[in-house]
C-alpha cells in the first residue's frame, strides 16, 4: 500500500471521528429508509436523494478507510491488476471512448463525480478541463482540497449539483461528458428524459457521453422470482435506489437527440474484486467495532458493513447469472448541427 492511500484511510478516520452529531444521525435515518424502500415503501425523489446524499457522506469515508476512494467497483480487465489499478484500466477505456478531438483543449464534465478523483486522472491524460457536480458537498470538498493540493485548480471544477434539477451550466459548454457509475441507479424510469435532455443541452454539438453504469441487463426478469430476489439482496452493495435497463436509459437519451454507438455489457467481471474487498471488509470490521464502542461511529456501521458483505454474495452470484452488469457501456453522440 502506498503513502498516498495511508494517508486517505487516516484522514478518512479522522473524519468519520469529527463528523458532527446531526450528520451522523442523519446517516441512521438514511439507512433506516433504504431499508423500508426496500421492503417496498413508495418513496419520493426528493427524500430519495437527500437519503443518499446524507447515506453517501459517510460511507464515501468508510470505503476510503478501505481502499475505495473512488466509489465503484470496476471490471477485472487485467487479473495481476487489484481494484485501484482496475479503475484506472477502465476510466482510459471510458475516456479513449469519448473520440476527443484536441484533449489538451477540451472540458470534460463529470456527472456525480464523488471525491472528484476520476476528474483529476482525465484532466491528468488530457491535459485540459473537467468540471465536476455531486449531490454530498463532503465529497465535493474532498475534490476541491485535492485539486488545491495537486495545484490542478485551474483545471478541475467541482460544486454540488443534483442530477434531478437543471444543470447549472451553459448549453454548449462541453466537448464530452461522462458517468461512473454515479447517474442511472439514481432515477426513476420517468425521470429518465428530464436528466437525458439536460446532458443534450451541455455538450457541444458532434461530443459524446460515455459511461461504465450499473444496469441491469436485458436478461434480467422482474416475473423471476429469484433474480427479484437477487436484486434485493445486491442492492445494498451499490447504495443505489434504482435499477434501469440499458434499453431504456438509452431510449431516453435518444429522445434527447442522441445517437447511440455503443450499448454494451462490460468488457471484464467485477465480482473478484468485489470478493477483494468483502475480505479486506471483513479484516476491517475488528476496528470498526472498537471505534463504535468508543462512539466514534454510529452502531449501525457494523451492521451496514454486514449488509454489504451479504450483498456482495449475492452481487456474485446475480453477476455470474449475467442479469445485471456493474459496467455496462453506453457511448451516445450529439449530432453536429
Ligand atoms: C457509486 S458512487 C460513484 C462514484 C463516483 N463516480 C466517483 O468518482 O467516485 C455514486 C455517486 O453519485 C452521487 N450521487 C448520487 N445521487 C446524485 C444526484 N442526484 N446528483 C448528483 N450526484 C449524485 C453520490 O454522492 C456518489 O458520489
Amino acid at each position: 500500500m502506498n503513502w498516498y492511500r495511508i494517508k486517505t484511510s487516516f484522514i478518512a478516520m479522522k473524519q468519520l471521528a469529527k463528523l458532527p452529531k446531526e450528520d451522523k444521525q442523519a446517516s441512521i435515518d438514511a439507512y433506516e429508509f433504504f431499508q423500508r424502500m426496500q421492503a417496498g415503501e413508495e418513496t419520493k425523489t426528493e427524500d430519495e436523494t437527500k437519503a443518499v446524499a446524507d447515506y453517501y457522506k459517510v460511507l464515501s469515508d468508510i470505503l476510503s478507510i478501505f481502499d475505495v476512494e473512488k466509489l465503484y467497483i470496476p471490471p477485472q480487465l487485467d487479473e495481476s491488476e487489484g481494484l485501484y489499478g482496475n479503475q484506472l484500466l477502465i476510466e482510459q477505456a471510458v475516456l479513449k471512448k469519448m473520440n476527443l478531438e484536441n484533449p489538451g483543449k477540451s472540458h470534460l464534465l463529470d456527472m456525480g463525480c464523488g471525491r472528484g478523483r476520476i476528474s483529476h486522472h482525465f484532466a491528468t491524460l488530457t491535459g485540459g478541463q473537467v468540471s465536476g457536480y455531486n449531490i454530498d458537498s463532503h465529497q465535493i470538498e474532498s475534490a476541491i482540497d485535492w485539486a488545491r493540493e495537486c495545484e490542478m485548480s485551474d483545471r478541475l471544477h467541482f460544486k454540488v449539483g443534483n442530477h434531478h434539477e437543471p444543470l447549472e451550466y451553459e448549453s454548449g459548454t462541453f466537448d464530452g461528458c461522462y458517468s461512473f457509475g454515479a447517474v442511472w441507479p439514481f432515477f426513476k424510469k420517468e425521470e429518465l428524459d428530464d436528466h437525458a435532455r439536460e446532458m443534450y443541452r451541455v455538450l457541444k454539438p458532434g461530443a459524446r457521453y460515455s459511461c461504465s453504469e450499473y444496469l441491469l441487463t436485458p436478461h434480467f426478469d422482474w416475473n423471476n422470482e429469484e433474480h427479484v430476489t437477487l436484486h434485493k439482496a445486491f442492492l445494498p452493495l451499490l447504495a443505489a435506489t434504482h435499477s434501469m435497463y440499458p434499453a431504456d436509459v438509452c431510449a431516453a437519451l435518444e429522445r434527447a437527440g442522441f445517437k447511440i454507438l455503443l450499448s454494451a455489457p462490460s468488457e471484464g467481471v467485477a465480482w473478484p474484486l468485489c470478493n477483494q474487498k468483502r475480505d479486506l471488509v471483513s479484516m476491517g470490521r475488528r476496528v470498526v467495532r472498537a471505534l463504535e464502542a468508543i462512539r466514534v461511529l454510529p452502531p449501525w456501521v457494523e451492521e451496514s458493513l454486514d449488509l454489504l458483505q451479504k450483498s456482495g454474495e449475492a452481487w456474485t452470484a446475480a453477476e455470474k447469472a449475467k442479469i445485471a452488469d456493474l459496467n455496462w457501456r453506453i457511448v451516445a453522440e450529439k449530432p453536429l448541427a
